[in-house]
This record gives C-alpha cells, sequence and structure tokens, in this order.
C-alpha cells in the first residue's frame, strides 16, 4: 500500500472529526497532516479504520490517546495497550501521544483527564510508566500538559518543573499545548511565560492549539472556539522559543465547518512562515 511517509512535518495540521471526514477525502485539502483520537480506531475492522487507512494514503496521521491514565495508580491497562499498539502497526503514525493525567481507578474508566499532584511520587510513577508504554510500542510517546482545574496542597513543585523533569527522567517528548498553559495561568494565576522558559525546546515535538469558555470566575478548556488573542500572542512567544513545530488545531464541541479549522491552521502556518523567514 503507497503511502506518504509517517513523518510529523514542521507545519499546520488539524484534528480530524467524523463530520469532516467525507469531504477530507472527496477534497483532499492541503493540510500537512491529521491528528484522531486513537480510541475511536480500538476495533478489529470495519468502515472507521477502512476510512481512517484511506486518509492515511493521502496524509500522515497522529494518534492521539485520551484513556490511558499514565498517572493512575492502577497498573496500565495491558488491553488498552496492546490496542493502541495493534494501531499503530496499522496505521504507521507519525506521532503517538497521551495525556499527563489520570483517569482509571480500581479498574473503573472515568471519562476525563484528572490532574496530578506534582510530587517526586508521582513523577517516578508516571515516568516509569512512560518507559513502559514506549518499550512495549517501541515507539516514542509524546505526553501532552492538560488543563486542570485544581491544585494539591502536597504539590512540591510547578507544573513547567514536573513536565520538564518527566522529560528529561522519561526521555519522552512533550506535546505542548498553548490553550491549556494559558487556560491553567489565568485559573491559577501564574505568568505563562515562566512555564515557556522552562520547556527544552528540543523536548517539543507537537503544540496544539484550541479555543475556551470564560465563564466570568474562570477560563474552561472547552475545545468549542476559535483560538483566542492571548493564546496566538503565547504561541508566537512558543514558536519563538522552540522554533518551527508541527501544530494543530483541535476543536472537539460546537464543531464548525471545516473551512473555519482551515482558516485557523492558516493563521497557525503563517506564524511558523514567519520564524521560518527570520531564520532565514
Ligand atoms: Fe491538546
Amino acid at each position: 500500500m503507497r503511502r506518504v511517509a509517517p513523518i510529523l512535518p514542521e507545519v499546520a495540521g488539524i484534528g480530524l472529526r467524523t463530520p469532516h471526514v467525507a469531504q477530507v477525502r472527496a477534497e483532499k485539502p492541503a493540510v500537512g497532516w491529521f491528528e484522531v483520537h486513537s480510541e475511536n480506531y480500538f476495533v478489529d475492522g470495519g468502515p472507521a479504520l477502512e476510512v481512517l487507512d484511506a486518509v492515511r494514503r493521502d496524509y500522515p496521521i497522529a494518534l492521539h490517546g485520551v484513556g490511558l491514565s499514565l498517572g493512575s495508580a492502577d497498573a496500565l491497562d495491558a488491553e488498552h495497550l496492546a490496542r493502541l499498539k495493534r494501531l499503530a502497526a496499522r496505521i504507521e503514525p507519525a506521532a503517538i501521544s497521551e495525556h499527563l493525567c489520570w483517569g482509571r481507578i480500581d479498574g473503573r474508566h472515568l471519562n476525563d483527564l484528572l490532574p496530578l499532584p506534582f510530587t517526586e511520587e508521582s513523577l517516578a510513577l508516571v515516568a516509569g510508566r512512560v518507559d513502559a508504554v514506549q518499550s512495549a510500542l517501541g515507539r516514542p510517546l509524546l505526553v501532552e500538559n492538560i488543563s486542570a482545574y485544581l491544585r494539591f496542597d502536597a504539590d512540591t513543585m510547578t507544573e513547567w518543573e514536573f513536565l520538564r523533569a518527566l522529560a528529561l527522567k522519561a526521555g519522552c517528548s512533550i506535546l505542548f499545548d498553548v490553550n491549556n498553559v494559558y487556560v491553567n495561568a489565568v485559573n491559577h494565576g501564574f505568568d505563562p511565560r515562566d512555564y515557556l522558559a522552562a520547556i527544552p525546546r528540543d523536548a517539543v515535538a507537537e503544540i496544539h492549539l484550541a479555543g475556551f469558555d470564560d465563564t466570568g470566575t474562570c477560563l474552561i478548556d472547552t475545545h468549542g472556539a476559535r483560538v483566542a488573542a492571548p493564546v496566538w500572542a503565547l504561541y508566537r512567544e512558543a514558536i519563538d522559543r522552540f522554533g518551527p513545530k508541527p501544530t494543530l488545531i483541535e476543536w472537539d464541541t460546537e464543531l464548525p465547518a471545516f473551512e473555519v479549522l482551515l482558516e485557523e491552521a492558516a493563521r497557525a502556518q503563517a506564524v511558523l512562515d514567519r520564524v521560518d523567514a527570520i531564520a532565514l
């Protein structure tokens, strides 16, 4: 089967959602790459996988997981990991990512990305899990910072210190979600530039951009709006620091027409192109 190479290019990509698949297949838009949610394809066959195969022939695909629960006190879910490995063998993704969170306890799966205490104990646990996942997959894992609406009294380090330490300790790459950094900065009252400054530029392998809702008392990471102006500003600072990185437009709720996602991707691409031009 002929396919484009499984390399995540340093250009803008789009999160591919079911309502847009037919349009993408028919029109083959000029998008650098697509990202899909891994768990949506944890099936042994059928139309969804066949469609993903078809898209994969034309575009690099990143697999983005929400259910591996890297930070759970429970052991890793061997069946989940096996399904991810089978999917990766079939799709040959350009990247595989998961969240810095937990979501499983006593064998029950909670349908949420729940925050971890930033302690040496949880750092050791997550680093061990990342190592185990990378060994099991035989592929690198990107770990993404999440939006979180609480902090723990037990925290002994900041979120950015924890993420930096994880990347160094586990030897994994970071999926740096700029919107999540901004949402947490506003909700928890820190300077997002401190976060940026702590992240090693070579550790960042992918960037996410998304929209939030402002309730008036806090920001909620809904993935249901255009990227907000201060997030674009922080993204420009991130690209200035990290250099051009593959950048995804994530949109999951109140899904708009595909053309809106193309507009957002074009905006991200303009930022990437500007940095490339400066480098010349
Ligand atoms: Fe994200």
